[in-house]
């Protein structure tokens, strides 16, 4: 069965044919990076109306590379939720409009969740259950897993996401934007013991995550707290720079694998790890990943660095399973920003 998918939630337009599930004809991805990098951030508008510009050609371009015509489509699938609303709209209205005109089943996928079946892409499924870790710009979120993919929430951040966290760092130790990679890039020159970042625990909650106070920590420990000569972020060297993002490093990703940890303590049935989201790219993360799970015993699927970050084939591959499992959904499928 081919399904083609549709993700436009945030600031990435995509397009993708997936085959079965698994086997990807064709994945286009175009950023939005250069219309929002002088803001620092995504703004919401400029990422809808983009969209909204680029949607039909991006299609065209999926079909194309599939070397797919619309009428070998079997289905179509899009991520209708969690988003900015003006932006999950455009892929909405686009996968309807083609679902309508072809005949063909709907889906409507959670994005957040399509980010644990981006591991399974050009995989096997691997051994069932598994916990889940979504690392993004918007979610940290820790899940159970069960076959074929009956996602329960165990745990989430609190307040910022760690991909937030990561671009909040970036600004502060003036690295740019966007600011998971350049963080990443310049921890590899750093020292990892050269700050003592904080990895806060949460009274009775084990398994939620809070990265806002690991954003404070750099802002004091980096350039000064309230009252002392406060440093702006350009007079920093490259060492100083490097050796902050080293250190923030190792305190956000020992975070994420502490989770991880007691998740399983808690679930010691799983078999296997399903990570995804853009955060997944950091070079650390996935080191320290590799590890935990040959310790563990546990099967890893992660994505390869072109499905990290937000795509149309991950949501294309979950369409697929939520078909068989709960059928179509109806063509007044809402798009939701939660
Ligand atoms: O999944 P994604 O593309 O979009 C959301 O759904 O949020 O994730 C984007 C996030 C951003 O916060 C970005 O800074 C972060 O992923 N990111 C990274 C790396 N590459 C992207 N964070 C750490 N290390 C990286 N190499
Ligand atoms: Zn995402």
């Amino acid at each position: 069965m081919r399904v083609l998918g549709f993700e436009s939630s945030c600031d990435e337009t995509a397009v993708a044919v997936v085959e079965d599930g698994h086997r990807v004809l064709a994945s286009v991805v175009q950023s939005q990076d250069e219309l929002h990098e002088t803001y620092g951030g995504v703004v919401p508008e400029i990422a809808g109306r983009a969209h909204a510009e680029r949607i039909g050609q991006i299609t065209d371009r999926a079909l194309a590379e599939a070397d797919t015509s619309f009428s070998e489509i079997d289905a179509v699938a899009v991520a209708h939720r969690p988003g900015l609303i003006g932006s999950v709209l455009v892929g909405v209205a686009a996968a309807k409009s083609v679902a309508w005109r072809l005949g063909i089943p709907l889906i409507g996928v959670h994005h957040v969740e399509a980010h644990l079946w981006s591991g399974l892409l050009e995989e096997s499924s691997p051994p069932w259950p598994a916990l889940g870790l979504v690392v993004s710009g918007g979610h940290s979120s820790l899940y159970r897993v069960d076959a074929p993919f009956r996602c329960t929430v165990l745990g989430r951040t609190i307040d910022d996401a760690v991909g937030e966290a990561y671009d909040k760092a970036a600004a502060l130790l003036g690295l740019g934007w966007p600011g998971g990679v350049r963080v990443d890039q310049a921890a590899q020159h750093g020292n990892d013991e050269s700050y003592q970042f904080p990895m806060p625990n949460l009274k009775g909650r084990p398994l939620d995550f809070s990265f806002s106070g690991l954003k404070t920590a750099v802002r004091y420990g980096v350039l000064g707290l309230p009252g002392t000569a406060i440093r702006e972020p350009d007079s920093l060297s490259d060492q100083e720079r490097s050796d902050a993002a080293a250190s923030f490093q190792k305190a956000a990703v020992r975070t994420l694998i502490r989770g991880l940890r007691r998740a399983r303590q808690e679930h010691p049935d799983v078999q296997s790890l399903l990570i995804g989201g853009g955060v997944s790219a950091n070079s650390r993360l996935r080191k320290e990943l590799q590890i935990f799970a040959e310790e563990e015993g546990l099967a890893l699927r992660i994505p390869p660095m072109q499905w990290c970050v937000d795509n149309a084939a991950m949501v294309a591959g979950l369409g697929w399973i939520r078909l068989q499992e709960e059928g179509p959904a109806s063509l007044s499928l809402a798009a939701s920003p939660r």
